[in-house]
């Protein structure tokens, strides 16, 4: 796994919701400087906390996404089925961030790639269906 594709922002990423795409954004953002950290051999006790600050970050973003969808009136079905989806990424991005401070990861770089996957696969397949409601 050695693209950097999947770490770059770009603005085909852009859902033209501004309070939704910035939090994108820096999350991406967040992924790529884990990564850079990663590749330059920051020290642990480093990563770690800017592991916890980037699992902070999309556990804010999951909640203001939410409210956002429940105050437009997303339907509720939906809604359900994304809050699902963001509790189970937050569940990897937590395990992810355990097994790093355990030491039980060692390919680190394949650990900030899978993040940005995570988080990019998640925002085509679900955060795009808000941009499509709001916009319909
Ligand atoms: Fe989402
Ligand atoms: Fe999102």
């Amino acid at each position: 796994m050695d693209k950097d594709i999947d770490c770059e922002w770009n603005d085909e990423r852009l859902l033209g919701i501004e309070s939704i795409d910035k939090e994108h954004e820096q999350l991406f953002l967040m992924a790529k400087v884990l990564h850079r950290y990663m590749k330059e051999k920051a020290t642990v006790s480093v990563i770690n906390i800017f592991f916890g600050e980037v699992v902070k970050s999309a556990e804010a973003h999951f909640e203001n996404e939410e409210r956002f969808m429940k105050d437009k009136g997303f339907p509720i079905l939906l809604l359900e089925r994304h809050i699902v989806e963001h509790k189970k990424l937050l569940e990897r991005l937590l395990g992810l961030k355990k097994k790093f401070e355990k030491g039980e990861i060692t390919l680190t770089d394949e650990v900030a790639q899978l993040l940005t996957f995570l988080l990019s696969g998640h925002m085509q397949e679900y955060d795009t269906r808000i941009a499509e409601f709001v916009n319909k």
